[in-house]
This record gives C-alpha cells, sequence and structure tokens, in this order.
C-alpha cells in the first residue's frame, strides 16, 4: 500500500500526486514509470515519475483525467491508500553532454518531460523548452521549467498566452533561426509527437519520443504494448518508452490506442453512474 501525501489540482482535469514510494524515490531516473493499482480490482495504469523526493521517500506523479482510472485516482485524497505502485520502470532517458537539446512539452506531456529536462541541465546541456497547451488555463509547470532551462517559449492553440499557436510552429522558427540544435525530446499527444518528428526530419536532427500505447502487464510477457520502431516490433515497457521518433510508426499506434475505445467510453460511464449513485 502506498499512501498519497500531497494531491493539488493543476488544471480542470490534471492532477499532480505525492506518494509515499521510498524504493522507487531512491532508484527512479529520468525517463521512467511506475505502474499503478488504484483497488485491488482495479486496472493497472502506466504514469510517468515527474520527481522524487529520497529523504521523504516519494515520488511525483502528474496525470489527466482520461477515464475510468484516473477518474478514480483523482478522486482519492490526502492519506489514503494506493493498493499497488510497482517501479520504477523501463529505460531511463539516455542523457550526455550533447550540447544544445530542445524539449517540447505537449498538455500533460509537459509534466512528462520535466525530469527529461533536469536531467539534461545536470548534465551541462543548454536547454531550450517549448510548452504548449491549448489555452492558458490548463498550462502547467510554466514556472518549474522555466527554473531550471536556459529558455522557455510558451504557446497556446488560442493565443490566450504566450505565442499563438501549435509548438511545430516554434520548433520551425527556432531551426530557421539557424539555433544550434544537437537533439529535440518531444512529449505530448501522438499527433503533436508525429508533427514535431516531420519537422526534425529534413535536417538530420535527431528526435526522441516517449510512447504511451496500452499497457497491461508492464513486464514484456503480454505484448499489449507493442509499437513498431524502425520496421521492428518492440514492446514500450520494457524496450522504451522512449525511442527514435524518425522510426517510429504512428499510425500504427494511434490506431491500437483506439482498440479499446468502445470498453472504455462504457466503463466510464458506469463509473459515473456509481459516482452519481453514491
Ligand atoms: C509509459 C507511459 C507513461 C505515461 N505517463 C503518463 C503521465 O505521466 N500522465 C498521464 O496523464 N498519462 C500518462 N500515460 C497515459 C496513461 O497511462 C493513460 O491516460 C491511462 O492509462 C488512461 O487510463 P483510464 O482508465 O483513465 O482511461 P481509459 O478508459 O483507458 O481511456 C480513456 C481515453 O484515454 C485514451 N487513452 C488510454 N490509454 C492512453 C494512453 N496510454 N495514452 C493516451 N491516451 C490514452 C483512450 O484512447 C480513451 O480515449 C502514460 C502512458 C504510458 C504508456
Ligand atoms: S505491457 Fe505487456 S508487454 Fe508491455
Amino acid at each position: 500500500m502506498n499512501k498519497i501525501t500531497e494531491k493539488i489540482s493543476l488544471s480542470e482535469d490534471v492532477v499532480k500526486m505525492v506518494i509515499e514510494a521510498p524504493d522507487i524515490a531512491g532508484k527512479r531516473k529520468a525517463g521512467q514509470f511506475i505502474v499503478l493499482m488504484t483497488d485491488e480490482k482495479g486496472e493497472r495504469i502506466p504514469l510517468t515519475i515527474v520527481d522524487s523526493d529520497t529523504e521523504k521517500g516519494t515520488i511525483t506523479l502528474i496525470f489527466q483525467i482520461v477515464g475510468k482510472t484516473t477518474a478514480c485516482l483523482a478522486e482519492m485524497k490526502e492519506g489514503d491508500s494506493l493498493f499497488a505502485v510497482l517501479g520504477p520502470l523501463g529505460h531511463p532517458t539516455e542523457i550526455e553532454s550533447f550540447g544544445t537539446a530542445v524539449c517540447v512539452g505537449g498538455g500533460v506531456g509537459i509534466g512528462v518531460v520535466y525530469p527529461v529536462i533536469n536531467a539534461l541541465k545536470k548534465a551541462g546541456n543548454k536547454v531550450i523548452s517549448i510548452i504548449g497547451a491549448r489555452t492558458k488555463d490548463i498550462l502547467i509547470l510554466e514556472d518549474e521549467i522555466r527554473a531550471v532551462c536556459d529558455e522557455l517559449i510558451v504557446t497556446t492553440d488560442d493565443g490566450s498566452y504566450g505565442v499563438h499557436g501549435f509548438v511545430t510552429k516554434v520548433l520551425q522558427d527556432l531551426i530557421d533561426s539557424d539555433q544550434k540544435i544537437d537533439i529535440v525530446f518531444a512529449i505530448g499527444p501522438v499527433p503533436m509527437m508525429k508533427f514535431l518528428c516531420e519537422v526534425t526530419r529534413p535536417y538530420g536532427i535527431k528526435t526522441i519520443v516517449s510512447l504511451n500505447p496500452i499497457m497491461v502487464d508492464a513486464t514484456g510477457m503480454c505484448g499489449a504494448c507493442r509499437v513498431s520502431v524502425g520496421g521492428e516490433t518492440k514492446f514500450t515497457c520494457v524496450d522504451g518508452p522512449e525511442f527514435d521518433g524518425h522510426e517510429v510508426d504512428f499510425e500504427l499506434l494511434t490506431s491500437r490506442l483506439r482498440t479499446y475505445i468502445d470498453q472504455e467510453k462504457v466503463a466510464m460511464e458506469d463509473y459515473r453512474c456509481r459516482c452519481d449513485d453514491r
């Protein structure tokens, strides 16, 4: 059992949670994730470890409420305990002294890219961050990211804050300005990652993406999280979650993410009805 020590709403549907998990806090590295179960009968969902505090023995998660399990997790309160938290899982981000790294985060992906920005800075890189959200009210971690990187550019799709437009446009402008870029990390919704890879591909700029397929066991046994990278099948839970974005088959990832959409809708409706009855 893992106790929730802190819970904060970052926006209407994004929650930050700090959880007691001393073994994971002591071992985790940027890019890794956990799998949690809210209760004994709940499904297992993967969430990235955004931060950790080894003295307090806690890890920080940031998640968006998209379906039944994330809604159920968001209902839990400080002092409640999760049934299980397993991790750290997945390969850590390969951190090197690259030179200049551009880190792009979109939506809740801003939380996922934050530990990568931190690790790149600690390794001596110049880090330019681009973070984007649909609108100002749902932008997360602006201050935290500004505090750790060399330059931060914020975008909103509706122009309510920062640059009006998509993160892809800002990255293209940076490239056009002759800014030296040695590597790009792109984390966010699948279409965002796909289009960012198309921006960098003509210039041969290495682009790492963090994939988010549906996972079941997260041990490389069930095959649920399979993706195609460079024509080869990879299991995201044990081979990833980060891959060379120029090699990823994003169409396959998109269609596999939609496999259970009908069942997910039913589960969410059923969960809402049960909450309304309480
Ligand atoms: C390695 C990894 C790390 C992740 N880290 C984070 C994180 O830090 N924060 C966060 O908010 N989410 C993260 N995700 C996504 C998260 O696991 C899913 O949003 C969650 O499992 C959805 O569960 P649910 O029961 O609430 O929704 P479901 O009922 O399973 O799905 C509801 C809706 O969300 C979509 N969906 C389902 N699974 C995913 C997914 N994996 N990615 C995107 N959309 C999905 C479905 O297509 C559906 O439209 C990560 C996924 C992976 C694989
Ligand atoms: S989740 Fe089962 S193989 Fe990755």
